[in-house]
């Protein structure tokens, strides 16, 4: 136990207060670790508002989900015609309501954005790796949490598109029948479902969530931020031990931080008053319409967030099957001739391709599409052993690699574009594409993260006074 600290006699009140909390709870403790004495590089950027700004829509859809579930009724004859009263009846009701359907699309605007954030910079190598791996725990939650959360107003399209999802689940071989009934609780998405989303909705998945934003956090303290240069500023350390590069978390980011939440919240309190549904894609235009088992929407297409992966879903036919089986053929064969590799190797190259191939054919391409989903965010898991660069930020990486970035981009739009769109011949051969080339991105990593010639990295960050 800590030594107890005495306040002197003739202190301030709230000084005398603070000296007794801190003797029990280390108040001024966490503060000084966290933000006063947290040291920031100072050349934080536009990329670095949105680590913030995910936490105040965090914040915003707690408390907005909080005022929702006092008037929500989780079942399936009440909870349409409750999120309507809401709507109309319950004082602010509409405000509340617009508030966190919109705070979902901006929480994954934010988050995608944050995330770019740390590919760019490469803020996920060491001795990032846990920040990044708990970021990503973080994303496959917030995946969970807004589509389980959709279901709840109970429209045509959360019936739906519960619906299409769950069924994926029954493509899983031989436990896959009995995985998605477990998952719906009933054979077809009915109360039961609903009942259960709500829980997991409202607490359950918001538990974890929260626990892994907090991990997060402590984890990026524990090793300090990243920053544009990529430059690890506890390297140089003035006689104090406080970094050169360093400012105090606390006046500094705090304030500047202040900068992005204004204009974010101007965006955000825009679309809320002028465009809640924006376009049908912030709230989808049938989901105004109640849940109806018996009549299925002509199309249905997940919200904005999700329609990347969903793309990937459909690209995956059994044309894409073969394409698949060709590549590990020609990758196994290559490694083989063309690799340094020992006997035993090859042997096992070959071996493993053979079996790749025999399980693609095997199950049918549905599954496969359910795995290329779910691989898509897993393999973002994996970064940090991905990436050999030997420098951290863009700025110093060879050119081809903005072109990359650049182009990995444009295909996670178009993925999204076409995910959003009924399917057409030339929209699946350039999702499969798509699909391929983000794959590709990330299993080729390991070589192309290597490859032309890096620039020198300053031993300080690049900073200009503004
Ligand atoms: C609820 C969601 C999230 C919240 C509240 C959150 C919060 C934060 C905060 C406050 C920071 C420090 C400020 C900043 O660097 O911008 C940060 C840093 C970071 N976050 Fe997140 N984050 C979330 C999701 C994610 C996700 C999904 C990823 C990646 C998959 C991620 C990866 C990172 C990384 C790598 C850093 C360190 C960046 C650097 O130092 O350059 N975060 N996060």
């Amino acid at each position: 136990m800590a030594e107890f600290k005495e306040a002197p006699a003739d202190a301030p009140m709230a000084a005398k207060l603070m000296t007794w909390v801190d003797n029990r709870f280390p108040a001024t403790k966490l503060y000084k670790e966290h933000l006063s004495e947290y040291y920031a590089p100072k050349n934080f950027n536009f990329w670095y508002f949105f680590g913030s700004l995910a936490l105040v829509v965090l914040v915003i859809q707690i408390v907005t989900g909080i005022f929702l579930v006092m008037h929500y009724k989780p079942d399936a004859a009440l909870a349409f015609a409750s999120v309507e009263y809401i709507m109309r009846d319950v004082p602010w009701g509409w405000l509340i309501r617009y508030m966190h359907s919109t705070g979902a699309s901006a929480f994954f605007v934010v988050v995608y954005l944050h995330m770019y954030r740390g590919l760019i910079y490469g803020s996920y190598q060491k001795p990032r790796e846990l920040v990044w791996v708990f970021g990503c725990a973080i994303f496959l939650c917030l995946m969970a949490e807004a589509f389980m959360g959709y279901l709840l107003p109970w429209g045509q399209m959360s019936y739906w598109g519960a619906q299409v999802i769950i069924n994926l689940f029954a493509a899983v071989p031989f436990v896959g029948e009995d995985l998605s009934l477990l998952i719906r609780g009933d054979y077809v998405v009915g109360d039961a479902t609903l009942n259960r989303f709500f829980s997991f909705h409202v607490i359950a998945v918001p538990l974890v969530l929260l626990g892994l934003v907090v991990a997060h956090i402590i984890a990026l303290h524990e090793v300090g931020s990243n920053n544009p240069d990529g430059v690890e500023i506890k390297a140089l350390k003035d006689d104090k031990g406080i970094p050169l590069d360093g400012i105090p978390f606390h006046p500094y980011y705090t304030v500047h931080d202040i900068l992005g939440v204004s204009g974010f919240l101007m965006v955000f309190t825009a679309i809320i008053f002028f465009a809640p549904e924006l376009g049908g894609y912030f709230l989808e235009y049938n989901n105004f319409i109640p849940a109806d088992s018996l009549k299925t929407p002509a199309h249905i297409a997940p919200v904005w967030y999700f329609t990347p992966y969903y793309s990937m879903l459909r690209a995956t036919t059994d044309t894409m099957v073969n394409v698949l089986c060709g590549i590990v053929a020609v990758a196994a064969v290559l490694s083989v001739l063309k690799g340094a590799l020992s006997s035993k190797a090859k042997a096992i190259t070959l071996v493993g391709a053979l079996v790749a191939i025999f399980l693609l054919k095997t199950f049918d391409a549905k599954f496969w599409g359910v795995v290329v989903m779910g691989g898509a965010v897993v393999i973002l898991f994996f970064l940090p052993w991905l990436d050999y660069s030997p420098v951290k930020s863009i700025r110093y990486r060879p050119g081809f690699v903005k072109w990359l970035f650049g182009v990995f981009v444009v295909f996670f739009f178009v993925l999204g574009y076409l995910g959003i769109q009924p399917p057409s011949d030339i929209g699946t051969l350039v999702a499969q594409i798509g699909t391929l080339f983000y794959f590709g991105f990330f299993l080729l990593m390991p070589w192309w993260s290597r490859l032309g010639t890096f620039k020198p990295v300053p031993t300080r960050v690049t900073f200009e006074a503004h």
